[in-house]
């Protein structure tokens, strides 16, 4: 479960290059809910998922993270309970060691080195059956480095090894915007194949409408720093692109019209 509530964020306060990326956003999400995040560029999807993520504290607002309020946690310290794949396949991973050695990395976090650090039969056996289940051919490929495999081989290993521990949340930041589209569709199968098996409270970031309407089962729509849109249940189930493009096309509406306002403002005043 993951509420987030009333957060918000300025960057460079008080300057010239002062930013509002949050205007008091407030999410709740039940266990297993799948959130799919929309929003032109800068609307402050990135700031949303770095929030809950630690990166920065929020100015104002909180987040709660299984019942327990995380807002004054380090990003260290929320990790453990937090899974993140971003759009760029280089990084999360190590790209000299092997897809075996990376996978033994994520599988053992937060545990002792002393203990069995060589890769045992178990958790090498164990490795192999959950690359097979990537359905790319990886699993006789253990060996080799992960900075010899294509994106879409990295982004779905990658996706692997933040959700090897079943995290209490995983966010994903446009973890597919970087492929080329058969690899973005693979990596996306991959996606809603782990988050189901693991029934994982997922938080993804998207520009993609097809992506919107086909994955999840709530969305909301950023503008400005603020939830512009929600849709759940049933609503998001009917949801179509153009139904979405057309809620785009109300805000730069909406926007323009802000704008014109402001300078006849500006004309009456000045
Ligand atoms: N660390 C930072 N320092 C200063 N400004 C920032 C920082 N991070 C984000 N911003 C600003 O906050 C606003 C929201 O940015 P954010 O990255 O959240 O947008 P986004 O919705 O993820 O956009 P995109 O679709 O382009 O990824 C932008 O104006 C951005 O320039
Ligand atoms: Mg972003």
């Amino acid at each position: 479960m993951l509420s987030v509530r009333n957060v918000t964020k300025t960057f460079h306060a008080g300057t010239v290059n002062e930013v509002r990326a949050l205007r008091g956003v407030s999410l709740d999400l039940p266990d297993g809910a799948f959130l799919i995040i929309l929003g032109g560029n800068g609307s402050g999807k990135s700031t949303l998922l770095n929030a809950v993520a630690g990166c920065f504290r929020p100015d104002e607002g909180e987040i709660l993270l299984d019942g327990q309020d995380v807002t004054r946690w380090p990003e260290h310290k929320r990790a453990k309970l937090v899974g993140r794949v971003f759009q760029n396949p280089f990084s999360g991973t190590a790209p000299t060691m092997s897809i075996a050695e990376n996978l033994a990395l994520a599988a053992r976090r937060g545990q002792r080195r002393t203990l069995g650090w060589a890769l045992s039969h178990k958790l090498m056996s164990e490795i192999r059956d959950r690359v097979r289940e990537l359905g790319m051919g990886l699993e006789d490929r253990l060996g080799n480095a992960i900075g010899s495999l294509s994106g879409g081989q990295r982004q779905a290993l990658t996706l692997l090894m933040a959700t090897w521990l079943r995290p209490s949340l995983l966010l994903l930041d446009e973890h597919t915007a970087a492929l080329d589209p058969k690899s973005a569709d693979q990596v996306l199968r991959v996606t809603e194949a782990i988050v189901k098996r693991h029934q994982l409270t997922t938080l993804m970031v998207t520009h993609s409408m097809s992506q919107a309407v086909n994955l999840g089962d709530r969305i909301v729509m950023m503008h400005r720093g603020s939830v512009a849109y929600r849709f759940a249940g049933a609503d998001k189930q009917r949801l179509g692109v153009e139904d979405l493009l057309g809620r785009f096309e109300e805000l730069r509406r909406r926007e323009m019209l802000d704008e014109t306002a402001a300078s006849l403002l500006e004309e009456t005043y000045v």
